[in-house]
């Protein structure tokens, strides 16, 4: 099966590429290289002389790229999460950055392949770790945690207003059999949510699941504050997010290191200290043109914020 053709369609390249690859000879950060859609198209940009560092927390999509780019000696590739970044830099022994790239969440083979356990469109056993070493799953979640746990990652990363119905139903399913399936979680969200509401509903559970299995708000948080602070001044950042609670941090992260100041209002001098790292390039964020999105639906959520170091 031909992956690239099948699983990614890369979000955003033109966008994301013309932004941030300035330097042909540059340094450049990847920290969701995924089946290596945007890597590609940056690499054919790239000069011979160019280092493309890469990471992947996916077993298949970091295997996959392994043999990809075995014989391209600009591409180094770890299997890490991307927070390691600023270790990263160390190993390779590079000063800093020229333009860091990330595609968030999950790929389209991870979505679609129901033994990775994200999708509520196939039965199969409800996991949801993109990185298989971490230790907890998402049927973990289910069986183990508080009422109160499931109501607030249901509220907050699903933003679902039935979180209440929705955990209270779980904890009186696990006290008769345990959580084995996506199907087990489906039968709850039936019995909760009307029929018209219940892809949508699902959609909301499922995500707000996978967003605590993989911490991927903290996550994010984490990457913003190393990777600014390994960009090279004029460096640039393009970050792809696809819900808005991601692209909130993103949005909010940029805006704070462009501010010169954080002093309350009315003080006669600034005593603050902060510098400021960073120039938005995007003042609203990038979308897909409809026509990318009339051939990739992954593309219609997408939303892109550039910023570059001073
Ligand atoms: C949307 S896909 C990226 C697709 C890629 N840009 C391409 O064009 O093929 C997101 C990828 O990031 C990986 N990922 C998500 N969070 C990560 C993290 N914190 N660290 C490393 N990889 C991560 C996922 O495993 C997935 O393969």
């Amino acid at each position: 099966m031909d992956l690239l053709t099948n699983f990614h369609e890369p979000v955003l390249l033109e966008e994301l590429r013309t932004a941030v690859l300035q330097k042909k000879s540059g340094v450049y950060f990847d920290g969701t290289l995924g089946f290596g859609g945007h890597a590609r198209s940056f690499l054919k940009d790239l000069g011979e002389d160019a280092i493309y560092i890469a990471t992947d927390v996916d077993d298949y999509a970091f295997d996959y790229c392994k043999e990809q780019f075995q014989n391209d000696n600009r591409v180094r590739i770890y299997k890490y999460n991307f927070v390691r970044i600023d270790a990263i830099a160390k190993i390779e022994g590079v000063a800093g950055f020229d333009g860091i790239i990330a595609d968030l969440g999950v790929s389209s083979y991870q979505l679609d392949e129901p033994s990775a356990g994200f999708t509520f469109r196939a039965d199969a056993p409800i996991d949801m770790r993109m990185d298989k070493s971490l230790e907890k799953t998402a049927k973990d979640i289910l069986n183990q945690e508080s009422e109160e746990y499931l109501v607030e990652i249901f509220f907050k990363y699903g933003e679902e207003k039935a979180s209440r119905k929705i955990a209270r139903k779980i904890i009186e399913k696990r006290s008769e059999a345990e959580f084995k399936s996506t199907e087990d979680l489906m039968q709850i969200i039936r019995q909760i949510a009307p029929i018209p509401y219940q892809t949508k509903t699902a959609q909301r559970i499922f995500q707000a699941l996978r967003i605590a299995v993989n911490e991927e708000l903290h996550n994010l948080e984490m990457f913003l504050e190393k990777a600014i602070s390994t960009l090279m001044p004029g460096g640039r950042i393009g970050v792809i997010s696809y819900h808005s609670l991601e692209d909130r941090i993103v949005k909010e992260v940029f805006r704070y290191q462009e501010k010169e100041c954080i002093c309350p209002p009315g003080l006669p001098i600034c005593v603050c200290d902060k510098v400021r790292t960073l120039k938005v390039l995007t003042r609203r964020h990038v979308a897909a043109s409809d026509a990318e999105i009339s051939s990739n639906k992954r593309a219609r959520s997408a939303k892109l914020r550039i910023a570059e170091r001073v």
